[in-house]
């Protein structure tokens, strides 16, 4: 019989890639926040506020989960910033009542974080660098992260790059599909070139987040991409790549944006354990938009 795995954020970007990932070797019950649809082939699907911690239990004990992969979050960092106690109850509050469960019940828990914790003054951080958030998403991804390692002894703290893909299952917080629905319509986009990241696909991560549910890894580990460029520079290089012209790529500096919460200059993270430690190989960000697109080939 399968094991049991629960995945939160059953609509969001990332949740989708490892949704599909699994349901070849675990039971995947999926947690939508409203209106979830109907159970989906072998997924089971429920709705869930992860706020209300006494309808969680009930549904633990219903499912009695094996690992949990707790991807749901707000993850919009401007939205955050201008709504810090919402974001605070979401993404500090939910994952402590998920992860309160896990230590009741023995269940491993996986959970995704972000490379913004660091301020990115350093840049190529790796699991043994400190984080020091600049904005109040990042703060909150970093109580969570302490909560996580504090209640669950069989955890892991993923640290995700900026992921880059198209939505596999739900619709998701995926700038690649906004970015070409912009540029088709003949709109160039803005990309900061202040920004450098180490962007990784949503197929890798969906598969190195199944193969962690089921290892014995217990701790942090950067999931990210094997190139270290700027947002524009990738930006570019994605238009090229599909067959757009680079010059709808428009570079700007973040920090000059009005209204936009301030972000890491080189959140860069070293991906160095997870190319040691997983059978998932970490790829270059071409490599990985090509993952991506075969796969969404293979869908249709
Ligand atoms: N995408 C990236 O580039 C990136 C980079 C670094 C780290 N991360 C982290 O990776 C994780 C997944 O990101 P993503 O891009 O997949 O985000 P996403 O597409 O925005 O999905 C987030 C999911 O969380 C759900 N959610 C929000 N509030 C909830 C609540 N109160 N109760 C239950 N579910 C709730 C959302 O449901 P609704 O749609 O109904 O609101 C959505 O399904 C997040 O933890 C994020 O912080 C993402």
């Amino acid at each position: 019989m399968k094991k049991n795995l629960l995945i939160t954020g059953f609509s969001g970007f990332v949740a989708g890639s490892v949704i599909v990932h699994a349901v070849k070797d675990w039971q995947v019950h999926a947690l939508d926040r409203i209106d979830a649809p109907n159970d989906q082939g072998e997924i089971k699907v429920y709705s869930l506020d992860l706020r209300d911690a006494k309808h969680l239990k009930a549904l633990f004990k219903q499912i009695q989960p094996d690992v949990v992969i707790h991807t749901a979050a707000i993850a919009d960092i401007d939205f955050c910033e201008n709504n810090q106690e919402l974001a605070e109850e979401v993404n500090v509050g939910g994952t402590s009542n998920l992860a309160r469960l896990c230590n009741e019940n023995g269940t491993r828990m996986i959970f995704c974080s972000t490379d913004t914790v660091f301020d990115g003054k350093k840049g190529f951080y790796s699991e043994e660098d400190q984080p020091n958030p600049i904005n109040f998403y990042a703060e909150t991804k970093v109580r969570a992260e302490q909560i996580v390692r504090k209640l669950v002894e069989n955890s892991v703290v993923t640290r995700l790059s900026l992921v880059v893909g198209l939505p596999v299952l739900g619709i998701g917080n995926s700038f690649l599909a906004r970015t070409i629905e912009q540029i088709k319509a003949g709109k160039s986009v803005k990309f900061p070139e202040n920004e450098i990241r180490t962007p990784i696909d949503v197929i890798t991560l969906g598969r190195a987040q199944v193969e962690l549910a089921g290892s014995d890894f217990r701790g942090t580990i950067h999931l990210s991409g094997s190139d270290r460029l700027t947002r524009y520079d990738m930006a570019r290089k994605i238009a090229k790549k599909l067959g757009f012209s680079p010059e709808m790529i428009i570079a700007t500096n973040s920090n000059s944006m009005p209204g936009r919460a301030p972000r890491p200059n080189d959140a860069s993270l070293n991906n160095s354990k997870a190319q040691r430690l997983l059978k998932t190989q970490m790829h270059t960000l071409i490599e990985g938009l090509e993952l991506t697109l075969n796969f969404k080939r293979e869908q249709q």
